[in-house]
């Protein structure tokens, strides 16, 4: 297998797992390009800045992802900061970081430096950073089951949840649309079994 496969889906539509369980049922490495805009966004919390702000502080800071068999591991100037990414604090203002086309760039070509084949997960890694990839998903699921999905990762109450994922969707419109080649899953009445083995019969290597 030499090809990217791209997983993408709106917040908890649970592309991460899906694309981390197809990359080790195929052998290759999985990533999650969230965690890249995460960490723009974690630069603003560590320097008390505005997205607008650290849009021109970027070239100052060295980001790296190390993709592992079972994890990926973010690295801000040369520290590991992957534990701090998933914070409540990080989910409210990472889509204000997003929409920056200045970041996306950034993000985008720290995503263009690895090395094929792996499977990478996002909102737009069919659509627009790898238009060519062979395999392209998009997972769907309603806001209610994905806020159910999220809340023991989260450790905070269903309704903060969903409401959190609700405003995410709306903020994250313009980078998620489907690619037009896309296979469309809706995950809503599957378990995350049923969802890999979903996208493993389309892929043939
Ligand atoms: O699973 P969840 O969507 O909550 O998180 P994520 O995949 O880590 O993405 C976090 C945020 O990064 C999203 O809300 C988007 O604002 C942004 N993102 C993006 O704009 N484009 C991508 N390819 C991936 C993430």
């Amino acid at each position: 297998m030499t090809e990217i496969i791209t997983i993408d889906g709106p917040s908890a539509s649970g592309k991460t797992s899906v694309a981390q369980r197809v990359a080790q049922h195929l052998g290759i490495p999985y990533i999650s390009s969230g965690l890249l805009y995460r960490a723009v966004a974690l630069m603003c919390l560590l320097e008390n800045v505005s997205a607008e702000e650290v849009e021109t502080r970027l070239a100052k800071h060295r980001l790296e992802l190390q993709p592992t068999p079972t994890q990926n591991l973010v690295f801000l100037d040369g520290r590991e900061v992957s534990k701090a990414l998933h914070s409540l604090e990080v989910d409210q203002i990472v889509s204000a970081v997003a929409v920056r086309p200045a970041i996306r760039e950034y993000v985008n070509q720290v995503l263009r430096q690895i090395p094929p084949p792996f499977v990478v997960d996002g909102r737009d890694m069919g659509s627009a950073v790898f238009p060519q990839a062979r395999y392209k998903f998009y997972l769907t699921a309603s806001p209610e089951v994905r806020a159910q999905r999220r809340v023991p990762e989260r450790g905070a109450a269903f309704d903060t949840v969903l409401t959190e994922i609700i405003r995410r969707d709306e903020a994250d419109k313009r980078q998620s649309d489907p690619a037009r080649d896309a296979i469309i899953l809706d995950t809503s009445h599957l378990d995350l079994d049923g969802v890999v083995q979903r996208v493993l019969e389309h892929i043939h290597p």
